[in-house]
């Protein structure tokens, strides 16, 4: 089995960005996609590891794999890369925010010392696959991690996960219609189709994230035997 000596690294959950030390930006991404691929994970590779943002930590209880708390995307970006092996397959569920305030406000903004209207500059985030794809490009040594993404669609859908499985240099894209209440955010169950680096297009059904994990799982054994990872 390709996994069996691999590390995996599942991130889940959402970032979250500062505006003052109250108050912050963020998204509904609970993690439940990202702890159903860990525990799927834990049983088949050498070692798990679950990178999580700010999520229900009755979730993360009896957990057999080591989980480490990030806030920011920044902090999530950092701890990828401390994880990070030669024999490392990431998988990148966690939601992370992709504009931060240009600056952060050491004290609480007060209402009453603005107008009627707060505005706020916001800087790009790094992107955390892009850099990891990067770096696979730039160091022979990292040339065997697999690199898995989603795509959180409102559009356009399979378009654009495809532009992003391209753009992003990625092995595998897992997209998701997050218009959808059954699917998506928060939601027990979710409805992917997958789309592989050598162009094919795998539909799921709607079905428990747990299942939808385990078939994610199945296409990465698959792909890695077939690309001799
Ligand atoms: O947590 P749940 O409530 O269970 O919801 C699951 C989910 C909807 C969050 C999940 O299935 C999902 O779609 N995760 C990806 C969310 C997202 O950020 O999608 P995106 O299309 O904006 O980003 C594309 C990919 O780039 C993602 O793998 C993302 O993790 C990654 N990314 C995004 C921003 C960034 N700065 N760096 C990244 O690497």
């Amino acid at each position: 089995m390709p996994l069996n000596n691999k590390k995996i690294i599942v991130t889940g959950g959402p970032t979250r960005e500062w505006l003052d030390p109250v108050r912050f930006i963020t998204n509904p991404s609970s993690g439940k996609m990202g702890i159903a691929l860990a525990d799927k994970a834990a049983g088949r590779g050498q070692e798990t590891v679950f990178i999580h943002g700010s999520i229900n930590s009755d979730l993360l209880k009896n957990k057999s794999y080591r989980t480490v708390f990030v806030d920011t995307t920044t902090d999530l970006l950092n701890a990828v890369l401390k994880e990070l092996t030669p024999n490392s397959v990431l998988i990148m569920a966690a939601a992370p925010v992709d504009y931060a305030p240009a600056v952060k406000s050491n004290t609480k903004i007060k209402k009453e010392s603005g107008s009627d209207e707060l505005i706020i500059k916001f800087k790009k985030n790094p992107d955390i696959l892009m850099n990891v794809a990067g770096m696979r490009e730039q160091h022979k040594g990292l040339k065997n991690i697999f690199i898995v993404g989603f795509a959180a669609e409102t559009d356009d859908i399979e378009k654009n996960a495809v532009d992003k499985l391209n753009k992003k240099n990625l092995d595998l894209i897992c997209v998701n219609d997050v218009r959808r209440k059954d699917a998506g955010f928060t939601a027990d169950t979710n409805a992917v189709t997958m789309f592989t680096r050598l162009g094919e297009r795998i539909q799921l059904p709607l079905m428990r994230k747990e299942e939808v994990a385990s078939r994610i799982l199945d296409q990465i054994e698959l792909e890695m035997n077939f690309l001799n990872r």
